[in-house]
This record gives C-alpha cells, structure tokens and sequence, in this order.
C-alpha cells in the first residue's frame, strides 16, 4: 500500500479546483481496501474521488483521498434476451457504455457521455434524456469500513430515487463501491420520449433508429449544450430540479404561464432548476473567477482560477435569489468535500 503525501487535485477534479490532498492512494487492487481498514497511521475520514466530476472541493481535505483505479468487465450470465454483467467501480462511465454498444448490450444508450466512474452512477442514480440507471443496475457489490466485509446490495436495498441512494444516507461515508452489475438488453428497445431527443431523429421511424444513433444523438446534445471541462471548469448541473407540491406549483404557474414542468407520478411536479435560475438573471453571468454557463445555467463554471469558496459563494447567491422570487430552496446536485 502506497500512500502518497501532498498532492495536488487539481487535475483529479473537472472544476480544476488546486486542492491539496495530505494523504492519497491510487487504489488498483480491491484487497487494498482491506489495508486501508486495518492501518493504524492514516487518518479515519475517507474521500473516494472517482473521475472527480462532481465534487466541489471548498478546502483542502483532511482524510485519505482514495483515488479509484479498479478496472474490469465480466459477463456473468446471458439468456436470449439479457445479459447480467459485472462491472468494476473505477472504469470510465463513458467508455463502458461505448464498450456495451458494441458487444449489442442495450439500455444506457441515453446515459452517454455522462462524465465519470461506473462507481458513482449508482451514489446519485445518474439520469439524462429520459433515462436512468436504476433500471440496468441488479447489484451494488461495496466494502464496508468499519465492519470490514464485503456485502451485495440488491437494486430495490439502494433505494434509488432521482439524483439519490442510500449512498448519500445511511451508507454515506460507510463503504466503498467495489462494482456495480448491470442487466442489459440483447433486443434493442429504443427510448426518444425526452424532447430535445425526439427533435434530432425529426419524422424517421422507430425501426430505423439504433440504440448507436441514440447514443451518438445524446452526444451531440450534451456537447452543444454542456461546457467541456477540459476547456472551462464545471461539474455538470449544480443544483438538483427541485421537486414542490401541487399546491406550489398551481400558485406559481399562475404567476408564471410559461413555466416548464414534469409532473411526477405522485402528483409532485419537477422543475427545471435551470429556468428558475434564468428568470433571476444569472445565465452567462461572469463574475471574476466563477460564472454560470451561457447555455445552460445549470452549470456553474470555472471561469479564472476559482476557488472552491469562490464557487460555493456565487451557488449561495443563486440559492438565495431563487428563492427570493420563487419560494423554492435548491439544493446541490454535486458533493461538497
Ligand atoms: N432551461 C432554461 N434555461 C436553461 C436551460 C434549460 O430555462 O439555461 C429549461 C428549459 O425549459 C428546458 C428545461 O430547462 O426545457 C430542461 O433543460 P435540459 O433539458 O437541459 O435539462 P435539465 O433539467 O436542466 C437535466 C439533468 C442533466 C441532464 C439533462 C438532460 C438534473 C439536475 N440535470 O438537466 O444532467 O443532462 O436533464 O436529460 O436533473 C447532470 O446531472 O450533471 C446533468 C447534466
């Protein structure tokens, strides 16, 4: 076990926050985690940076900063219409779900280009153009720290739910996500219900549409829309869309016709945080060294040498503003160490 002393994050998170890290591991061996629970010379308070996509470093952690470099893909069983695969936690998201494509495994095509590691997928249920991963996922295999074991959680012990798991509860700080097994379709069932989707296939039939057209479809999107980090800072959206009551959203829509909504199945409605922010005013606002993207003000970026505080003040304002006029309290989609 190789424990590595003063290390910069900047390059470990998209933000390219200049963190630095007292104690780092690179993690390439899944019995390491063993001798990270047993060790007596190395702080208790554990950070597990996986692509580091979505974190907002504010200061420099305290803890072991455990970088995850776990790789591999193992098919575990196949029928005539599924596959059930294993997939280690430190693989690429991305190139993993290019990699199922190819092998004429289905369901994630939506999910492309979604920054980040298998791992964390399941800790917010990760979900775009109409899709979510809780609906591939059959097993979560994790570490425990303190009991030192390994355990199997099944998909419905997650307990998924938009942007949430058990891994940001009673799970949160508890274990490390060894692998995660995914259950895939061998028949292609192709999903276009999301607008913006539905608006780049135009009048072509279903049958003519490949789960490859999809993924390629949601890449072209995301890149049009989102920042890429290797240009400008960013963690994709900030906040979560919050979610109000029927009541809320009758007294708000009054006020505001056009306000875009997805109503829930249990009579909650979802709004796009993103409007919310706009009609405050902040889309494509610069400040000197944190701004909000001009196409999607979601997306809080790194515009000179930000600091974390300098990101986390320009979010409380945002907070502030939106519920200022709107009565709605937004809450961080990305973790804060
Ligand atoms: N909108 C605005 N202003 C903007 C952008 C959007 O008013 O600057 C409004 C529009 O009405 C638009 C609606 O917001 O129709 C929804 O926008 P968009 O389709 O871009 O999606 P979103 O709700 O802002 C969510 C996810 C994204 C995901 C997209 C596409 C969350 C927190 N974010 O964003 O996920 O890519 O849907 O499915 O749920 C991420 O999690 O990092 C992420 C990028």
């Amino acid at each position: 076990m190789h424990i590595q002393h003063q290390i910069s994050l900047a390059s470990y998170n998209t933000f390219g926050i200049p963190a630095v890290a007292s104690h780092f591991i690179e993690l390439e061996r899944i019995e390491t985690l063993k001798e990270i629970s047993l060790a007596k010379n190395i702080p208790e308070q554990k950070y597990i940076l996986g692509g580091g996509s979505n974190i907002l470093i504010s200061a420099n952690p305290q803890g072991l900063v455990i970088h995850n470099c776990l790789k591999g893909i193992h098919l575990i069983s196949e029928t005539a219409s599924e596959v059930v695969v294993e997939v280690a936690s430190g693989e690429n998201w991305h190139q993993w779900l290019m990699y199922a494509l190819q092998q004429g495994w289905y369901g994630l095509e939506n999910l492309a280009l979604i920054p980040g590691t298998v791992g964390a997928a399941p800790i917010q249920n990760i979900g775009a153009y109409g899709a979510e991963v809780k609906n591939y996922i059959s097993e979560v295999k994790i570490w425990l720290w303190e009991t030192q074991e390994y355990q199997i959680l099944s998909a419905s012990q997650c307990q998924f739910n938009y942007r949430d798991s058990i891994f940001k509860h009673s799970l949160k700080d508890k274990c490390f996500i060894c692998s995660v097994t995914f259950k895939l379709n061998k028949k292609a069932i192709v999903n276009i219900t999301y607008a913006p989707l539905h608006q780049e296939f135009g009048s072509m039939e279903l049958m003519d549409i490949t789960p490859l057209m999809v993924a390629e479809a949601v890449i072209r999107i995301r890149k049009s829309k989102l920042p890429d980090p290797a240009l400008m800072g960013n963690a994709g959206s900030f906040f979560k869309n919050p979610v109000i009551t029927e009541e809320q959203f009758f007294n708000l829509q009054a006020g505001y016709p056009h306000l875009p909504f997805y109503k829930q199945s249990n009579n909650t409605y979802k709004i796009p945080a993103a409007w919310l922010i706009e009609q405050c005013g902040w889309k494509g606002y610069k400040g000197p060294r944190a701004g909000v993207h001009d196409k999607q003000a979601l997306v809080l970026v790194n515009l000179h040498q930000a600091k974390g505080q300098d990101i986390l003040e320009l979010a409380n304002l945002i907070i502030h503003s939106v519920s200022e006029k709107f009565n709605i309290s937004l809450s961080p989609e990305v973790q804060c160490w």
